[in-house]
């Protein structure tokens, strides 16, 4: 019989487990903390659904066949120096996820287009202050990471009124989003967005993408929605950029480290909304199928779904 391990917050261990189950009850699913720590526990391990393992585990596994990110990030697999990139890896792609991350960036560009942060603060001060947005179809939204999230994060960005646009690493089309990448397609999206979504994942490439040279190319008072990773931001740069007014205001969800230290500036900051990274969860019950298709794929030797490829990074 065929072994999974899973791994992920406590609370959805189990969730995960009957997921499995009803898709594959050929399968024999347990979770990581019940892995026997003897070799023979090692080597019957064939699939792993993993969220932040332990540094080496993976690499302890010798049958391992496949492993399935629970995240559709992969940091907290590639913070492992042990982690065996030989064997297939695949990212998540689940419509619940998909769907809580559009949820997030449209409440977020929302929150910055209709002036909320703003807003709050004269709440704060019991103060009435009128201020109007401006009509949603004079505002171009750019969503840098045009994927699997930041593709439906577009398409209901669209669906609200704003212009949008995406970008990114390689080229693509859309039926009705304009898409560019490259350094070209760049200057083109941040000469005229208004707002910025941010949803690529953390790679060497997008490390602090949002310097202070990106930030000077932006529309003067940009917004942007970080829901990516930290990683993409240049924090002290982006601190400048509100000081100066070039950056009007910030949704963050993820940070360079996390939890964000309490006396981190972003918590205080009149400009800032912080969340603490919640953008989006993987659902067992919507992911599961995922799972299921990248494991069959296996069997069959078939294309893996959204399978990792190391030298890009994601
Ligand atoms: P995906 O389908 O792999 O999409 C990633 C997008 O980023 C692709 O369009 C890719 O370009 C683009 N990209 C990668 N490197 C780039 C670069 N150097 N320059 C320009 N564009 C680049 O991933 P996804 O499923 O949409 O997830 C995206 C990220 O969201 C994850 O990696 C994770 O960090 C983050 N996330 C956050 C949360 C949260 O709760 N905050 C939840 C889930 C995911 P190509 O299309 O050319 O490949
Ligand atoms: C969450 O951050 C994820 O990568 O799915």
């Amino acid at each position: 019989m065929p072994k999974i391990i899973v791994s992920d917050s406590a609370s959805l261990v189990d969730r995960w487990i009957q997921a499995l189950l009803e898709r594959r009850p050929d399968l024999e699913a347990v979770p990581v903390a019940a892995l026997g720590d003897d070799e023979a526990a090692r080597a019957s391990v064939d699939y792993a659904l993993i969220w932040a393992p332990k540094p080496g585990l993976l690499a302890s596994l010798p049958n391992l066949k496949l492993i399935v990110s629970v995240g559709a990030g992969l940091d907290h697999l590639t913070s492992d120096p042990d982690l065996p990139r030989h064997i297939p890896t695949v990212r998540m792609v689940d419509p619940g996820l998909t769907q809580g991350m559009s949820e997030y960036c449209t409440w977020g560009v929302l929150s910055l287009h209709r002036l909320f942060v703003p807003l709050l603060n004269a709440q704060a001060s019991g103060v009435w202050d009128v201020v109007h947005a401006p009509i949603a179809s004079n505002v171009r939204v750019g969503v840098l990471g045009f994927g699997v999230l930041g593709s439906k994060t577009g398409e209901a960005l669209q669906a609200l009124g704003f212009q949008v646009c995406g970008w990114s690493r390689s080229p693509k089309q859309h039926d009705s989003i304009p898409l560019y990448h490259g350094e070209d397609g760049l200057r083109e999206v941040l000469a005229t967005c208004d707002h910025l979504v941010l949803l690529m994942p953390a790679t060497p490439e997008t490390y602090k993408i949002i310097n202070a040279d990106f930030l000077a190319r932006c529309k003067p008072g940009v917004g942007i929605v970080n829901a990516g990773r930290g990683s993409l931001i240049d924090d002290a740069a982006l601190l400048q950029a509100l000081a100066s007014g070039q950056a009007g205001g910030a949704v963050l969800d993820v940070f360079h480290q996390e939890p964000l230290p309490s006396d981190h500036p972003y918590w205080a900051h009149p400009k800032v909304i912080v969340t603490p990274h919640v953008a989006a969860l993987t659902y067992p019950e919507t992911g599961a199928d995922h799972v299921a298709a990248a494991i069959a794929a296996l069997e069959a030797g078939a294309p893996l779904p959204a399978v990792v490829d190391w030298d890009r990074g994601y």
